[in-house]
């Protein structure tokens, strides 16, 4: 018999009701306003109701039929949801969205290059601290005191009191004298790291940069084996026909020192605006251990020799990808390092 209650308990079945498929949604349709069906049932019935409550009735069934009819809608507009979210995900003709891969940084792949280069010539690879004292940055490498690279201008101090001042270490040379104190003889390897200077930044200088150290220390070293060494890094690292030349220069860790230039590998020597015109460009420097850094380290240079090498690895990256701001490298501008994303 019609009743608020009835109404009610109707009203919070329909809440309650679900479908998954088109069929069921036809039979509840059915069952509720079908010819037949419960709601129907109900207007059959409200025909008896007294005339006073027809009025309250009235809007009550209104209202459960709009209700029933709604849900019924509802439920036909999710499954259609479904069906349309199933065919998108399922058509498999659609192409993937493509996924945007990280890339690794130019310096990182320059380091990575450079190592993998001298591990096949049987160097390892050593590290150091990059806060250091001023016995492994110069002390030992035979600066002399006054020299101007200990000068505040171009180094930066943590503690600079004392005989040993604490600083950030300017040059991987450091490394390579730590490597001397502790490791058994024959010495092979290689330091790569970041260094610090008190530079002003611009497009050829930065404050913070890297460099890998080689060092070599073994009985009967010589100078050919210097040059043979360099010659094919450089070989490895800037193609087959690459050629090299020595320059004498001055260090205070090496004698004889020189600083070594490849043939230009855009312009093959011919002369271009990277290479200044001259057919060649500068990509480190080297020479002989000197005694005193050897002995220094506990060495015996009558017995022992070996040379030594230091590169920055920002300018051969700036050399093999012609990066002309040596900034480029540090304000991780994504245009910039999405260049690098096909260098495996
Ligand atoms: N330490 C030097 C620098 O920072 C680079 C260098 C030059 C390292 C000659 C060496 C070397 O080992 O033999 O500029």
């Amino acid at each position: 018999m019609i009743s608020n209650e009835k109404i009610q308990e109707m009203m919070s079945a329909l809440g309650e009701l679900k479908a998954a498929k088109e069929q069921e949604i036809e039979e509840l349709r059915v069952k509720w306003l079908g010819k037949k069906g419960e709601i129907t049932q109900l207007f059959e019935e409200f025909r008896g109701v007294s005339p006073e409550q027809k009025k309250e009735f009235g809007q009550k069934l209104n209202a459960l039929k709009n209700a029933a009819q709604a849900k019924i809608e509802e439920m036909k507009a999710a499954l259609n949801d479904i069906a349309d979210a199933g065919k998108a995900s399922f058509d498999l003709t659609k192409p993937g969205d493509r996924m945007d891969l990280g890339a690794r940084h130019p310096i990182s792949i320059t380091r990575e290059e450079i190592i993998s280069i001298f591990k096949k010539f049987g160097y390892s690879v050593a590290e150091g601290p990059e806060i250091e004292d001023d016995w492994h940055v110069f002390g030992a490498l035979n600066f002399p005191p006054e020299h101007p690279a200990r000068d505040m201008q171009d180094t930066f101090f943590v503690h600079p009191q004392g005989d040993n001042p604490i600083l950030l270490r300017t040059h991987t040379s450091s490394v390579q004298v730590r490597t001397m104190e502790s490791s058994n003889l024959p010495i092979r390897v290689i330091c790569p790291g970041r260094v610090f200077r008190n530079e002003a930044i611009s497009a050829r200088a930065h404050c913070i940069f890297h460099q890998v150290e080689g060092l070599y220390i073994d009985k009967n070293v010589s100078f050919a084996d210097l040059k043979q060494a360099i010659l094919l890094f450089a070989r490895e690292m800037f193609g087959p026909d690459t050629q090299i030349r020595m320059r004498p220069s001055y260090f205070p860790f090496t004698e004889p020192s020189a600083e070594v230039d490849v043939s230009c590998n855009i312009c093959h020597g011919k002369g271009c605006n990277i290479c200044k015109g001259t057919g060649w460009l500068e990509i480190l420097g080297c020479g002989m251990v000197d005694p005193n850094v050897l002995r220094a380290s506990g060495i015996d240079p009558e017995i022992y020799s070996g040379f030594a090498f230091g590169m920055g690895i920002e300018r051969i990256a700036m050399l093999k990808w012609q990066v002309k701001d040596l900034r480029h490298y540090f304000e991780n501008d994504i245009r910039f390092l999405k260049e690098f994303e096909t260098v495996i």
